[in-house]
């Protein structure tokens, strides 16, 4: 049996208090986002799925497998700057944060406002903003973020309307420069369904060909990583 720490950007009572509530039994067929997961960060995400199921779309957060695989070989230079739509509770900026040539580098764009509060708390060195992925451009200016050389992206597109994916398309169009790349995932069991063969196409028309990770297994459920690059 092994014990994972839940890691905190900086020490704070509110790192402490999750510090107890987090060695988790691994390797023992709990899902695989509680290595990670603090019980009460993980009541924050299923009440926000209930609330809003369609939104959120997903019944849980990503693994930090899933996560490794999504920022694998991603580098950054200084001066580059890295956009994050719906980072959630935060299960890939916790691997991001250590690839930053600097904590201003980084915007999160999440929607949901209590999930915005946690990210705050979890990582009080990054800017986080409550608000929509369609207005990613207006967002990345106001915080001085000119040359945006990554967007990586937890949105649920397959449970997204067209009009919010098309949206959230020509965003992603007009922040993201020459050399800029986009990274997301999509469930294995859903990547057939029409919304998500529609959004897929939709980006091959504006970004070209992407590529198709392995499936990642220990996910829930278990997802493929893509990445366009331009
Ligand atoms: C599937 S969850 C992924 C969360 C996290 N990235 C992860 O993998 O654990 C989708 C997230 O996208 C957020 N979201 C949905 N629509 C959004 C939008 N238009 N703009 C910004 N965030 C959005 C949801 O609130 C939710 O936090």
């Amino acid at each position: 049996m092994r014990f994972r720490p839940y890691r905190y950007s900086q020490p704070s009572r509110n790192a402490a208090t999750c510090r107890e509530d987090v060695y988790r039994y691994y390797d023992t067929g709990l899902m695989p986002q509680e290595e990670t997961m603090p019980r009460h960060e993980m009541m924050t995400f299923w009440r926000a799925w209930a609330r809003h199921p369609g939104q959120v779309g997903a019944i849980a957060p990503s693994s930090t497998t899933l996560a490794k695989e999504l920022v694998r070989n991603l580098r950054l230079n200084a001066g580059e700057a890295i956009l994050e739509f719906g980072p959630g509770t935060g299960s890939f900026t916790e691997l991001i944060q250590d690839l930053l040539p600097d904590p201003s580098a980084y915007l999160g764009i999440e929607r949901e406002p209590q999930f915005v509060a946690l990210l705050r708390r979890r990582f009080p060195r990054l800017r986080f903003v409550a608000s929509s992925a369609e207005q990613a451009p207006d967002l990345a200016a106001n915080a001085g973020l000119d040359k945006i050389r990554v967007v990586i992206c937890g949105l649920p597109f397959a449970s997204l309307s067209t009009v919010v994916q098309n949206a959230v398309i020509d965003a992603l169009d007009r922040v993201l420069g020459p050399g800029g790349e986009f990274r997301t995932f999509q469930y294995v069991h859903a990547f057939l369904l029409p919304p998500a063969i529609r959004y897929r196409r939709r980006m091959c028309q504006v970004f070209g060909a992407h590529r198709r990770s392995h499936p990642v297994l220990r996910n829930l459920p278990p997802a493929y990583v893509l990445t366009w690059r331009r």
